[in-house]
């Protein structure tokens, strides 16, 4: 189970993680349109484990992605790597991961 305890022990964790775009459309009639890519997504990795996140097109799993390598600031919850918050420790956790673009 989650809990709002921190678990510096796993490899990853997602706490109620989401990500909200904000777009506009038209020119002359501005329309924003809010786009809820990730909605409070929870999930935690263990060290050494090997995890695959699967999803249709458009599930989200790119935006989770890029949170976790703090390329994507989160719009709510809270993820770490290796202990590291994502948003408050960006230099900590860049220097511990690595990412291939698919
Ligand atoms: N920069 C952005 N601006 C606006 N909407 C976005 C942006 N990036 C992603 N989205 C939207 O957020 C949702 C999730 O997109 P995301 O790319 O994370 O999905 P995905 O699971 O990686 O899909 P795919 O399997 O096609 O790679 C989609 O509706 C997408 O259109
Ligand atoms: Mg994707």
């Amino acid at each position: 189970m989650l809990s709002d305890a921190r678990r510096p022990d796993l490899a990853v964790e997602a706490v109620d993680l989401r990500r909200t775009f904000v777009t506009r459309t038209g020119i002359l009639r501005r329309t924003r349109k809010d786009v809820e890519a990730v909605k409070g997504v929870s999930f935690h990795l263990e060290r050494g484990e090997l995890f695959g996140l699967l999803g249709p097109n458009g599930a989200g799993k790119t935006t989770t992605i890029k949170m976790l390598i703090t390329l994507l600031i989160p719009s709510g919850g809270r993820a770490s790597v290796l202990g590291y918050d994502v948003e408050q420790d960006v230099r900590e956790v860049r220097r511990r991961i690595g990412y291939v673009f698919g």
